[in-house]
């Protein structure tokens, strides 16, 4: 028997977001966010990836963003029942649209200031650290339709003030920040990820890699910022994580493997190191891409972050063509079907060796500490006739993956710690079902949004509430 203790101080955690959570969609002041008008079902897909101009609210579709599991209202019985589990750490994001309706403004709306006042001193009371993420996927829609939104450098100012209204309020109570959830995802995801849309003559390429340069000096300066208003916190950047691995030892698709893992990282380099990679001045070229960059971003990009996070659901593997194979479209990033893996009911490769491998490369490339701030399961979750929930494969997803994780740390990687995600269930960010369950708490909402949103544990409730007490697996 071997068991898994982690060092004195690994923050294990759960993780949930705002835009998948909170609901209260126009409450309290709240603006409307690109995530609000992402409906759910036929037409999902095509106003996520940006395909849909100018996409408005269409009667009779179900937008899952409008009641969440409705947070908003019940923040204080979910976040005793989490304090309860024992969490050491507890992840979500502020919804820019509730501090600023409209995103322009220079002063917050004070209903929305409060409600987070309320939320982190709930959490601290619980003695519970807290990592929060400035923008999880979501941006107000007024800066989207009046500025272009990422496209247009004065978002970058925008987003600074939310940043700094954040810091000047909230530092008191945040040990960790992080600037953008998974920002790689605005060039696979472009809607759903940072609010982006196309028209048919844009120039999709450009506008998406211009876009991601504003989101980086956005993160600079907002790191800036941080050590003025909250220097005891730190800050962090954070990608969809996943290393990528050759589909074979054909160099063709060694090479692709390479290219993508780039495609990926780069984000990190100018967060991490301040500074593009060498291979981007290449890449842009090659790609007809014209990045307008100016002397203070160059200088901003110095502000570098403290810590990289990253989510970790699955490796990726890298084909020369595609074509030749199965896809895999699990979360995100499409790659090609891994021979050698078996996948969960909604495709996604599982693969937790996978994780030691992506901390490895991260690390060996940053030399940083390293979060894994996200990591889970979906699964559909059965009631059983008594009551009980019994997701033991929840189990032995998480024991694997933390296992690995050990196995990490013992090759060197130093980590903050894990953080599970969806520990209450939630709204699926691709789907937008309910029914994609990763909590170890129950939420009784289905896919059209009915039900009672009654709160239950599940098995793995105690399962990882046990972890956390004993500071990793103890196997008995
Ligand atoms: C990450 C996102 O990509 O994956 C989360 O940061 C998301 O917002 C999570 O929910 C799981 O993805 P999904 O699509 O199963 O909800």
């Amino acid at each position: 028997m071997t068991d898994f203790i982690f060092p004195e101080g690994f923050l294990f955690g759960g993780a949930i977001a705002a835009n998948q959570t909170e609901g209260a969609w126009n409450e309290g002041g709240r603006g409307l966010s690109n995530i609000d008008l992402i409906p759910h079902g036929a037409n999902r897909q095509s106003v996520k990836l940006g395909k849909v101009p100018h996409p408005t609210l269409v009667p009779g579709e179900y937008y899952p963003s409008h009641t969440g599991i409705d947070f908003y209202h019940r923040y204080d019985e979910d976040i005793a029942m989490l304090a309860e589990m024992g969490l050491k750490v507890f992840r979500t994001s502020i919804s820019w649209s509730r501090l600023f309706p409209n995103g322009d403004e220079m002063t917050p709306n004070s209903e929305g200031i409060a409600f987070y006042h309320k939320l982190f001193q709930a959490c601290r009371k619980h003695n519970m650290e807290l990592l929060v993420t400035l923008a999880h996927f979501d941006i107000p829609m007024y800066l989207v339709e009046h500025y272009q939104g990422w496209k247009n450098r004065q978002t970058i100012d925008f987003f600074v003030n939310f940043a700094e209204t954040c810091f000047k309020e909230y530092g008191q109570y945040v040990k960790y920040w992080i600037t953008f959830n998974e920002i790689n995802v605005v060039l696979h995801s472009p809607f759903s990820g940072a609010g982006l849309y196309f028209e048919a003559h844009e120039n999709k390429q450009q506008l998406l890699y211009q876009a991601a340069h504003h989101m980086l000096v956005a993160s600079s300066k907002a790191v800036h910022a941080m050590r003025e208003y909250a220097p005891s916190s730190q800050i962090g950047c954070m990608i969809a994580g996943g290393s990528f691995y050759p589909y074979s030892c054909d160099p063709e698709d060694v090479f692709k493997a390479m290219q993508d893992e780039r495609n990926n990282t780069f984000f990190v380099d100018v967060q991490a190191k301040g500074k593009y990679p060498y291979y981007m001045d290449k890449f842009f070229e090659e790609n007809g891409i014209v990045i307008e960059q100016t002397e203070d971003d160059i200088v901003s990009f110095k502000n570098t972050v403290d810590f990289v996070a990253f989510s970790y659901y699955a490796s990726r593997t890298s084909i020369a063509d595609i074509s030749k194979v199965e896809a895999n479209e699990g979360n995100i990033i499409v790659s090609a079907k891994n021979p050698y893996l078996n996948t969960s009911e909604w495709g996604w490769v599982i693969d937790p060796l996978g994780l030691r491998i992506t901390m490895n490369h991260i690390y060996e490339r940053f030399e940083k500490p390293l979060f894994v701030v996200e990591n889970g399961l979906g699964a559909k979750d059965e009631i059983e006739a008594d009551g009980s929930i019994n997701d033991g494969y929840r189990i032995d997803y998480m024991k694997q993956h933390i296992q690995a994780m050990h196995a990490g740390i013992q090759d060197g990687v130093p980590l903050i710690g894990y953080i599970s995600w969806g520990v209450i269930d939630l709204v699926s960010a691709s789907t937008g079902e309910m029914s994609k369950r990763y909590g170890m708490i129950y939420v009784d909402k289905d896919n059209s949004g009915e039900g009672t949103l009654e709160r239950r544990k599940k098995k793995s409730f105690e399962w990882y509430k046990q972890v956390i007490k004993d500071n990793g697996i103890v196997e008995r």
